[in-house]
Order: structure tokens, then C-alpha cells, then sequence
């Protein structure tokens, strides 16, 4: 969807739909009124009747005498009205017209006085919702049915002061529609040969990026020998991309981002239980999280420094697979004892959290979805973050808030690390049941020490129930922190 900022009034639009919200407790300002007018006043006397009452989400649909779409939507109580209720509405009115013929959208949302916010952030919060809700998976669809259009446009009514947050805006939108793509592909498709071949376009698409891939042979030499245990079992072999962005002079030193690439987690010879096993073809949402937030990055040809770091791996049992009870020596030299191989996901992030350091990152942070007790904990409303330090955890749990994509801390105390400690290797690959999120970072955190950390598990926000399939979360909790650091 291409956003742009627009003060084209509502009767000249040339547009095939318009948006309008309302609050509930307020009169309707000029641009509402002359909306209205389209409707020979519908919106008035639909509002004074009660049929409409502009609660959060409501959504009226009228067609103009012109032959438009006037799709208004209500914000609740003004004084209410925050970045979630706007998120929301964005949401239901786009919603409305997907299924609709209508093509392009002229949308008056901004036009309205927020309490809670201000314009800037408004626009950056509808921007990203209306292409979130205009967002359809059709890759393996080899029906597609005709009586769906997509939305290819939207205007949004912005004076041009604002025309940088619309600008980034739809950068991130377009990097979260990269991830929930990536996310959304079946893992016969979207193997590590796949991402790699992503990446390889992503970086000829934009100025100023590179790729390299380092192929198992190569992983091998150099003794990754964590993540090459993991990528025994499977035929498809895996491989570490590393896309880099260069918007800052050399000497600046990269921001890194580390994404878990576990293509398809069956839990190896540990196998998991068969019910919803499908869902483990979102284990590379983390890959798909720092790719998304690569693209966003380099659209908006941010002046940073960049590297996202990939280990694509997929994860099956097979007569050669690693087994409950091995000792590997990780990339560090450090020794893992195996005693669940379906805590797959910190056996290859330690190897390419190490390899990440060598770039000497002023920031290094991974993203995966790393356990299942993540979801326990914070449901699927907050990823969760998990550092040693004080200020980086801070500064992307706030960029969070920023942007509305939010993130919760967890501890990383000491006092959880004698969980993997074991007597038959520097660590062992589980902690047990209490704090599995906590463990699996302090696990991480042994590979970190020299670095300025963090880690954050997407267990429960980079996919949903099967409908909607992959969130694109965290990519604009992270783009928003790269656009602060970048302001630094
Ligand atoms: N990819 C899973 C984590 C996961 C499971 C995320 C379900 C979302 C939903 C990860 O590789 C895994 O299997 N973790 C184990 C760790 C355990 C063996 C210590 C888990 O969470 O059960
Ligand atoms: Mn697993
Ligand atoms: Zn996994």
C-alpha cells in the first residue's frame, strides 16, 4: 500500500473510499461536516438516532451520491482515545473495505484533535495499522477469489510538516509486511536457502546494503559447531546471512541484530507432540523480525550503521541428528550440554551471537521465539526483553511505547543461572520448568559478556491464532529504536 500526506479536502478526493473517524463526546469539526455533506447528512442523523455512537472499532459504512465509500469510524471518548484505540479503528475501517472494489483511500482520521498523542505519532500509528489491515497472504493460493480487491493507495490528510513521519511510517509498514510474509510462507518454501535468497534481493534492491552468506562448509571450518549440530538433521543445510547497511561513516560502529532462524522445529529427536506442530514454521520469526526491520531501515536510508545476522537452520529428527546427552563445543570454545534438543533455538543464536562480536557492535540484540513459557508469561500483548544492562533495555521497551508495539522486562539476575549449570560441560542446553524464558537468556547472556546485550523473545507476539497467521511484530518496536538512536 503506498502512503502519502495529502490536505486534498474531502470533496476532492478522487479517491474510490474515505475514512473518517468520530469520538463519541465530541462535535464533529468542518472536515467531518463537509464528509457528512456527501451523505446528505447520514453521518448527523445516523449519530442523533443512536444507530451510530462512535464506540471504539464502530464502523458505519455510507456511499456517497458520487459513488464513494464514506467509511466512518468511531474513537470513543476523546479524553480515552490513545495509540491502542487508534490502532484499533485504523484497523476496522480498512477492515471494512477490503472486501469492497474500492482501490484507493483518501483517509481524514488526522484531521481530528488527539488528547493522548499528537499528530506525528497519529499518522506513524495509522499508516502502519491501514497497511497492517490491508496486508493479504496469496503466495500459495492458486484461487484467488475475484471478488477481492486490494487496497493499492491511501491519503492521509497531513499537512507536509509531517511528511517525514508518513515517509517512515511506511517504511516500517513495508518492513512488516517482509516479516508476516516470511512468516506466513510454508517451511517447504521458506528453508534456509530461501531466506538467503531473500536477503540476496533485499540487498540489490537498496543503496548502501551488502550480503554475505557463509554456507554450512564455511561453518564448519570455522567450528560453529553448536549451530552445526542443530542443522545435522535436516537435508536442507543451513546458512548464516549477514545483510549489512551502511548509512553512517565508517567509524561509527553497527547496531546488530541477531534473528533466530529455525525454519521448521520439530524439537528434533526430542520430538514435539504432534498437535499444532505446524505453527513451528513461525520459528523463524525472529529471522523474519530483523529482515523486516532491515528493510525498513534501509527504505528510509537511515543514518546508521547496520547488521542483522541470520543462522538459518531447520531443526529435524534424522538418523544423523544430535541427541539428549551430546557435549558440543560451541564457536566460543565454550561446551554445551545437549539435554533437550529442542531448545534448538539458543544452540545456534550463542553460535551466531559470538560471530556477531566480531563486528564490534555498539548494540547487539536478538530477537527469537525462543520459548514456549514466553507465552505463559506475557500472552501474546508484550515481547519480552531480557538484558544485563541498564539504559539498552530502557531505550527499546520506550520505543515500544513509542510506536505501540510494546515489550516488558524480565530479570536477568545471577541468581538464575546455576539452572544450566551442569557437571558434564561449562552449561547445559536447559533450565527446567521454572523461568524458562529467564534460563534460555541467561543461557545467551554466557555468549555476551563482552557486549552490549540484549535479548528479546517474540514467543508470543510474532504470530497469532492460524487466521492471521504472522504479527510483523517487533519490526516497529525496533525500527522506532533505530530511528531514536539515529536522533541520539
Ligand atoms: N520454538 C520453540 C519455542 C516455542 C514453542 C515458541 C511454542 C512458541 C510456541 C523452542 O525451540 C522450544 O521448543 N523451546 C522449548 C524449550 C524447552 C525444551 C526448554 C519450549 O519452550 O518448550
Ligand atoms: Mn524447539
Ligand atoms: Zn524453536
Amino acid at each position: 500500500m503506498k502512503i502519502t500526506a495529502s490536505l486534498t479536502k474531502p470533496n476532492e478526493s478522487k479517491s474510490d473510499a474515505i475514512i473518517v473517524a468520530t469520538y463519541s463526546d465530541e462535535k464533529h469539526n468542518s472536515i467531518v461536516q463537509e464528509i457528512d455533506q456527501l451523505v446528505d447528512g447520514q453521518i448527523t442523523s445516523l449519530s442523533n438516532s443512536k444507530d451510530f455512537k462512535s464506540g471504539v472499532g464502530e464502523t458505519l459504512t455510507l456511499f456517497s451520491k458520487d459513488g464513494k465509500r464514506i467509511v466512518v469510524v468511531g474513537l470513543g471518548k476523546k479524553d480515552k482515545c490513545d495509540l491502542g484505540t487508534l490502532q484499533t479503528a485504523t484497523n476496522k475501517a480498512v477492515k471494512a473495505l477490503v472486501k469492497s472494489p474500492a482501490e484507493s483511500v483518501s483517509n481524514y482520521t488526522t484531521s481530528l484533535e488527539f488528547h493522548n498523542t499528537d499528530n506525528s505519532t497519529a499518522c506513524k500509528i495509522i499508516t502502519i495499522a491501514a497497511s497492517h489491515a490491508a496486508y493479504r497472504y496469496e503466495a500459495t493460493k492458486h484461487f484467488k477469489k475475484d471478488d477481492t480487491h486490494n487496497i493499492d493507495s491511501m491519503d492521509l490528510y497531513i499537512d507536509d510538516r509531517h511528511s517525514q513521519d508518513v515517509l517512515h511510517a511506511a517504511a516500517i509498514a513495508t518492513g512488516v509486511e517482509t516479516t508476516r510474509e516470511l512468516g506466513n510462507l510454508p517451511p517447504n518454501i521458506c528453508n534456509p536457502k530461501y531466506l538467503a535468497k531473500k536477503a540476496k534481493s533485499i540487498a540489490k534492491q537498496y543503496d548502501n546494503c551488502s550480503l554475505t552468506v557463509l554456507n554450512h562448509k564455511e561453518m564448519d571450518t570455522l567450528k560453529m559447531n553448536s549451530l552445526m549440530a542443530v542443522a545435522r538433521g535436516s537435508r536442507n543445510r543451513p546458512k548464516m546471512i549477514v545483510l549489512k547497511y551502511k548509512g553512517a561513516d565508517k567509524n561509527q560502529k553497527p547496531h546488530i541484530l541477531v534473528g533466530k532462524g529455525i525454519t521448521f522445529d520439530t524439537g528434533g529427536i526430542s520430538l514435539k507432540p504432534g498437535a499444532n506442530m505446524d505453527e513451528m514454521k513461525y520459528d523463524m520469526c525472529g529471522a523474519a523480525t530483523v529482515i523486516g526491520t532491515f528493510v525498513a531501515i534501509a527504505e528510509m536510508q537511515l543514518p546508521i550503521n547496520l547488521i542483522v545476522i541470520v543462522p538459518a537452520v531447520e531443526n529435524m529428527p534424522d538418523g544423523d541428528a544430535y541427541r539428549p546427552g551430546d557435549v558440543v563445543t560451541s564457536y566460543s570454545g565454550k561446551t554445551i550440554e545437549v539435554l533437550n534438543t529442542d531448545a534448538e533455538g539458543r544452540m545456534i543464536l550463542c553460535d551466531a551471537l559470538t560471530y556477531a562480536q566480531e563486528f564490534e557492535p555498539q548494540v547487539l540484540i536478538d530477537l527469537a521465539t525462543l520459548t514456549g513459557a514466553c507465552v505463559v508469561a506475557l500472552g501474546h500483548v508484550a515481547s519480552a526483553v531480557m538484558s544485563k544492562e541498564t539504559q539498552l533495555p530502557q531505550d527499546i521497551i520506550q520505543a515500544g511505547v513509542d510506536i505501540h508495539d510494546r515489550a516488558w522486562q524480565l530479570p536477568l539476575w545471577d541468581d538464575y543461572q546455576k539452572q544450566i549449570d551442569t557437571s558434564f560441560a561449562d552449561m547445559q542446553n536447559i533450565g527446567g520448568f521454572p523461568a524458562g524464558t529467564i534460563t534460555a537468556g541467561c543461557f545467551l547472556s554466557r555468549f555476551t559478556e563482552e557486549a552490549n546485550w540484549a535479548h528479546i523473545d517474540i514467543a508470543g507476539t510474532a504470530w497469532n491464532n492460524k487466521k492471521e497467521g504472522a504479527t510483523g511484530r517487533p519490526v516497529a518496536m525496533m525500527a522506532q529504536y533505530l530511528i531514536n538512536e539515529s536522533l541520539k
